[in-house]
């Protein structure tokens, strides 16, 4: 039996190379080993204010990419969350098992919360039962996710050993896999920000759509500092961030990248790394063109990845129902 693997992405901003470097390439790699849920989050999109017109064609867009990226809808499967309502009903049930004082410690809502003041939503607050949902559901075992979603991925493990102790065996405990390198990509315009969807300032992130120009420019015009030598050092943020992005592209060693650069500046840093974030992308612009000709095809896979889901997410909801004594 393949290991259960789940992870989900909010049809928010866009798709930048942070989030492909720091979780979909794995989502993508993983396949061959596990089998793979990879779920279009659009019920975490809305704890945030939306346009409804711009967030629809975002989930097309957003599953588009994924597939472009290398997610394989015959071998993964690939859903709306909002297509299958247990989703919603299980967030529910866990919202009544998990304390007050683990979601207040939640540091992504205290962040996020600090922006938006006093229009920020319950749904917002309530952000990581949802998580928990989405992961238990589906007996997960592991949810490959970028440093900054760990400790959500933590709570659901919490919230699925606080249920099992109380009604017994239940929920699979997952665990959260963080890659050892480009766990949290920054941003280009400022190297100690994560690079964020919802950071709207030109030069913060590369988008996968972006055009090699564009890429260009953006990489060329990158923060760094006033130092020269092309070293991984954690102290100079900018230049660590672009190397760091470097390495996981080409998958050299940092000693190996560091020779190459060696007696070399910034700037040619700079201009190599274009060029490869311009190659990475490349064919996964030429598959998403394809992918999008025809209108109906996203659609349809989203249709058969949510009637592949439900079943299996009925099942646990059953599991959960009775044990709480529901119905
Ligand atoms: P989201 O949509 O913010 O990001 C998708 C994935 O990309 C990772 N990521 C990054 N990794 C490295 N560097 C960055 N700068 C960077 N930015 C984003 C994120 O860690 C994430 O893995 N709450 C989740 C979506 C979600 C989910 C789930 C994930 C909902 N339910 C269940 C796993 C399991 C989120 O907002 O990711």
């Amino acid at each position: 039996m393949k290991k259960r693997v789940f992870s989900g992405i909010q049809p928010t901003g866009e798709i930048h190379i942070g989030r492909y470097l720091g979780a979909i390439r794995h989502w993508v790699s993983m396949q061959d080993n596990y089998d793979s849920i990879i779920c279009v989050v659009d019920l975490h999109a809305i704890t945030v204010p939306q346009d409804p017109r711009l967030l629809k064609g975002r989930i097309r867009e957003f599953a588009g990419l994924l597939l472009a990226a290398g997610i394989d809808a015959e071998r993964s499967i690939l859903f709306v969350q909002s297509h299958v309502s247990a989703h919603s009903e299980l967030a529910w049930i866990l919202n009544c098992f998990i304390p007050m004082g683990w979601m207040q410690r939640m540091t992504q809502f205290k962040e996020k919360s600090v922006k938006q003041k006093e229009q920020v939503s319950v749904g917002l607050f309530d952000y990581p039962a949802l998580m928990a949902a989405d992961i238990l559901l589906y007996d997960t075992d592991v949810v490959p996710v970028g440093e900054d979603q760990k400790q959500h991925v933590e709570l659901a493990r919490d919230a699925a050993q606080r249920f099992n102790n109380i009604y017994g065996e239940t929920f699979v405990l997952p665990e959260p896999v963080i890659p050892d390198v480009g766990a949290r990509i920054m941003g280009l315009d400022d190297p100690n920000k994560k690079m964020s969807g919802s950071e709207m300032g030109v030069g913060h992130s590369i988008a996968l759509l972006d055009s090699p120009d564009v890429i260009r420019s953006k990489i060329m015009k990158a923060t760094t500092d006033s130092h020269r030598d092309v070293v991984f050092d954690e102290s100079r943020p900018g230049i660590f961030n672009l190397l760091t992005i470097y390495q996981i592209i080409t998958g050299e060693g940092k000693k190996e990248i560091e020779s190459r650069f060696a007696g070399k500046g910034y700037g040619d840093l700079k201009k190599a790394l274009a060029e490869v974030v311009v190659e990475v992308l490349r064919p996964l612009q030429e598959r998403y063109r394809q992918i999008t000709a025809d209108p109906g095809h996203i659609d349809a896979i989203l249709k058969s990845g949510a009637e592949k889901a439900r079943p299996l997410a009925v099942r646990t909801l059953a599991r959960v129902k009775e044990k709480v004594g529901l119905g």
